[in-house]
């Protein structure tokens, strides 16, 4: 049986691709520090999954750590999620993010070539498309960043690559996530961000739940259908079977691979609003706002390349997202605590 180590295994997207990897008959042994997730998820999984997980808490910026993790499994390859993810906290704390995601990074890196482990896949993101590229999004389009958050994901795109140029035995895939959004269909696990949400999925549910007042609608004056921003919602469980796919064409072949991980739809930030009161009988109140500075009109995923080469595509409906998303945030209104 693969050991993988999955590096945030704690967190959002990482917590359901354990329950994936394991379905799929891998091992999964996750380090979190639960900067940003908690350590209920560890029981959570175990109700889904059925057994134990291997769990180590600690930085992955912390060699000795690492290495002693390393040291005590034979691990096959690594998924690679733990980082900070808040834009606007990227914007305020630039020197944090550009510790935390590339200094553990290559911390990372390092510990692997150690041990010689040459397996990585990295959890990118569509921010690396910057503001300048058209959608359908392709994995060819030029690459830029508008704010520290997405410079810390370009730069450790670059270090993956620049590393199995160098060293041929290694193998990199970036996955380059649209927005997930979504829950495990258990309700046990889901997204639990810490205060108020930035992204429009958690505070839809959050003002559904009566935690928010109304979502603010941040422009509406876009060059699309209903002047919302658009944008390519994807389930957080399609995403997470798309990981294990990429682990699997990452542990047959070398060099570097590069795969957008969308459904290829765009929704607005309207249509997002009526189908979740359609699905769930909830009203969500809003208010149109300014635009959002950084925020691009349109952002959708060109998602032919991975179904070509993976074999993956992305196969829940909206209805499933907003159903999912109101089962995790109704049945866990304060996210993993309490
Ligand atoms: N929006 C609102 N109100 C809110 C929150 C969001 O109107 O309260 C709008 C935004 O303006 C945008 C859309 O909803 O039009 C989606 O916004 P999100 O913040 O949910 O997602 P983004 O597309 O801005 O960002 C997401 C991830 C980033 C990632 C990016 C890649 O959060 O980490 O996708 O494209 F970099």
């Amino acid at each position: 049986m693969k050991k993988i180590l999955v590096t945030g295994g704690a967190g959002y997207i990482g917590s359901h691709t354990v329950v994936e990897l394991v379905a799929e008959g891998y091992e999964a042994i996750i380090v979190d520090d639960f900067s940003n997730s908690s350590a209920q998820v560890l029981a959570r999984l175990k109700s889904i999954i059925c057994r134990e997980i291997s769990f180590y808490q600690g930085s992955v910026s912390d060699k000795e750590f690492m290495n002693r993790v390393f040291e005590e499994n034979h691990i096959d390859a690594v998924i690679h999620f733990a980082a900070y993810k808040a834009v606007g906290e990227s914007v305020q704390e630039p020197l944090k993010y550009y510790e935390n995601n590339v200094g553990g990074t290559i911390a990372l890196l390092e510990v692997m070539k150690e041990n010689k482990v040459d397996h990585i896949i990295f959890s990118s993101s569509a921010t690396v498309y910057g503001m300048n590229n058209i959608s359908p999004l392709t994995e060819d389009l030029s690459t830029s960043a508008i704010n520290p958050y997405g410079y810390t994901k370009l730069m450790m795109e670059q270090i993956l690559t620049d590393l199995a140029l160098a060293h041929s035995d290694w193998s990199v895939t970036n996955l380059r996530y649209f927005n997930p959004i979504g829950a495990h269909e258990s309700g046990l696990i889901g997204e639990a961000p810490n205060g108020i949400p930035n992204n429009l999925m958690p505070y839809i549910t959050q003002v559904a739940v009566g935690k928010l007042q109304e979502l603010s609608v941040f422009g509406n004056d876009y060059d699309t259908h209903d002047g919302t921003g658009v944008r390519d919602y994807i389930h957080v469980v399609d995403l997470a079977k798309g990981h294990v796919l990429a682990l699997k064409h990452n542990l047959e072949n070398k060099g570097v691979a590069v795969f957008n991980l969308g459904t290829g739809i765009g929704y607005s930030v309207l249509d997002m609003v009526k189908a979740f009161e359609n699905v769930n009988g909830v009203k969500i109140p809003y208010a149109i706002k300014d635009r959002r500075p950084g925020d691009v009109a349109t952002c959708y995923a060109d998602a032919s390349k991975a179904n070509d080469i993976l074999g993956w595509k992305a196969e829940k409906t909206l209805q499933d997202m907003m159903r999912d998303s109101w089962r995790w945030q109704s049945s866990n209104p304060n996210g993993y605590e309490g």
